[in-house]
């Protein structure tokens, strides 16, 4: 018997579906058919998403296509940096930072990794430059350059498209699933089946073996990937796999979005998130409008009030139309169960503050391709499999519950709730490495390696700079320098290194080209 995998069938054509196909596709289409079963009377998830910059790498260069082919297609812009909009001050809902005694509330988490002074991060000689009283500077803006590219509206890179600093992208989710169907159909033999799933064939140890349409349509296959969304019909329903429900570590469940015109000049290059009484709004640039919507929880403020805050932030009509979601936030206690993988919204979800839904689709096709199985389908590789998504999840989970509770605010029943969040382990750990000055996740390699090797990413995606650029940006500052330094005479080399940021910040600022410039001519259209 055939014991090579040669037919996966994937159900749902979200961008997690389409992502999955034309990854498997490339990686094994020699031998291996891949269909997408989609019901197209179902809608997508899809809204204007952010995303972080490994999609280009790992994701688009394995097919071969550059940015010039799919960000046209996808109406994409720019992202830099996420941009924190009054996470430390009490108060209603506004775009604009509020005034505080030292500058204006907002802090920028930028992507890249922190220059180098003497083989040691420069969050070091800052923490104790600003622990001595000399330095008064952000910690972002001491140590990032992109922050000056960032407050200029300058685009990401130079007009030939040769990056000038480490930046991801903006885009409607749903022209990205219709770019990667077209592509992967017409290109890469990718079989696209449309109808609606009403039941799963399994055989007697409880494999699937065939998804069966209303139309009365038998699709069989060996591997089975559900890209079924938050309903997880093969993962959860079929499968039986328990979801583990996190709604008590974020509370956040629900979001009202819109699309804003912008018809001001400027474009943002970065994810604005700007704190709302019971949650937050992003704010996701393009030409001409941005995307935006209030992700709140529904303990604290029903669907109506939230929409009610949502359209006094963009000055909006509160009866026009607005896209309401629910999402479950948690992960499936094994994300792969037998010959049945779960990948996307199906699999785990954590709320888009940091941007992780698209990272965690392209890291789970990045695992699922390494742990390809034949049709024993090995427990060990399974396994394997499933400690990568759960380290994958939880990793990132902690990180965005420390934004909520690290935040000072406590001016409503919601921001006062987080201060009651229990952390895990993990990260008051890492705060506590923090606290002593000492560097959190620190990379072994450098910037470039790190960046173009994706098992170096993944194993540490939350690096020393951002656990600096979120603790530092609300207000959280380690107890004392790194001691080590104490015996480093580095002054003169920091200081130099620091002036070298802002140098390069400011030609940066002043010689790229603005965004919107950038993007018009990819869009010529919009
Ligand atoms: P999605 O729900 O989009 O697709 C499901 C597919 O299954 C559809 O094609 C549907 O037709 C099909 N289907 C369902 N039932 C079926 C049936 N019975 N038969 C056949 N087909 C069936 N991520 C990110 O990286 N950055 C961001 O900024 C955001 N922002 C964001 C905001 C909000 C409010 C949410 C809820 C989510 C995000 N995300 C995000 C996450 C992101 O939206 C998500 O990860 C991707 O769009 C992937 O969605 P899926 O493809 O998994 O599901």
């Amino acid at each position: 018997m055939e014991h090579k995998v040669q037919k996966v069938v994937i159900l749902g054509g979200g961008t997690a579906g389409w992502m999955t196909a034309s990854y498997l596709a490339k990686a094994f289409g020699k031998d291996v058919g891949v269909t997408v079963l989609e019901a197209p009377t179902i809608p997508r998830i899809g809204v204007g998403e952010a995303t972080v910059p490994n999609l280009q790498r790992v994701f688009f260069d394995f097919l071969g296509l550059e940015e010039k082919d799919w960000m046209p297609e996808c109406n994409a812009s720019f992202k830099t940096a996420v941009k924190f909009i009054n996470w430390c001050t009490p108060g209603p809902g506004q775009p604009d930072p509020r005034p505080t005694p030292t500058g204006s509330d907002h802090f920028y988490h930028p992507f890249g990794l922190l220059p180098e002074c003497d083989r040691l991060p420069l969050s070091h000689y800052w923490v104790r430059d600003r622990l001595a009283g000399t330095s008064t500077q952000p910690f972002d803006y001491a140590c990032f350059p992109q922050t000056a590219v960032m407050d200029a509206y300058r685009a990401p890179c130079w007009p030939d498209g040769k990056p000038a600093v480490t930046y991801a992208w903006h885009f409607d989710a749903h022209l990205v699933a219709d770019f990667l169907r077209r592509f992967s159909t017409e290109t890469l033999g990718v079989v696209h089946a449309e109808g609606v799933m009403s039941r799963v064939q399994k055989d007697a140890n409880g494999y699937i073996t065939a998804l069966l349409t209303e139309a009365g349509e038998e699709i069989s296959g060996d591997l089975f990937i559900d890209c079924s969304g938050f309903r997880g019909l093969l993962i959860n329903e079929s499968m039986g796999e328990p979801f583990i429900d996190m709604s008590d570590q974020l509370l956040c469940d629900s979001a009202v979005a819109a699309s804003v015109p912008d018809e001001g000049t400027a474009v943002e290059p970065y994810t604005s998130a700007i704190a709302m009484p019971s949650g937050w709004t992003w704010k996701i640039p393009l030409l001409n409008r941005f995307g935006s919507g209030y992700v709140y929880s529904s303990s604290f403020v029903d669907q109506d009030q939230a929409t009610e805050e949502f359209s006094r932030l963009w000055g909006l009509d509160p009866a026009s139309s607005f896209n309401h979601v629910r999402f479950r936030v948690g992960r499936n206690q094994r994300a792969w169960v037998k010959n049945c993988v779960s990948i996307g919204l199906s699999s785990c979800f954590l709320e888009p503050l940091e941007s992780s839904g698209i990272y965690f689709i392209t890291a789970s096709i990045y695992q699922l391709a390494k742990h390809f199985p034949d049709k024993s389908f090995h427990s060990s590789l399974v396994n394997a499999f499933n400690r990568e998504i759960e380290a994958m999840f939880e990793d990132s989970k902690d990180f965005i519950q420390a934004h909520y509770y690290f935040s000072p605010r406590t001016d409503t029943p919601f921001w006062k709730a987080n201060k009651d969040l229990v952390l895990s382990r993990d990260i008051l750990e890492k705060v506590e490495t923090y606290r002593a000055g000492l560097p959190v996740n620190a990379p072994v390699v450098d910037g470039g390696t790190y960046y173009s090797n994706f098992e170096a990413e993944f194993r540490n995606f939350w690096t020393n700079g951002s656990y600096y650029c979120i603790l530092a940006g609300l207000g959280v500052l380690p107890d004392a320098p790194l001691p080590s330094l104490a015996h480093r005479d580095g002054s003169a080399e920091s200081k130099a290194l620091f002036e070298q940021v802002r140098e390069e910040g400011r030609y940066l600022a002043e010689h790229l080209p603005s965004t919107a410039e950038y993007l018009e001519t990819i869009h010529p259209t919009v």
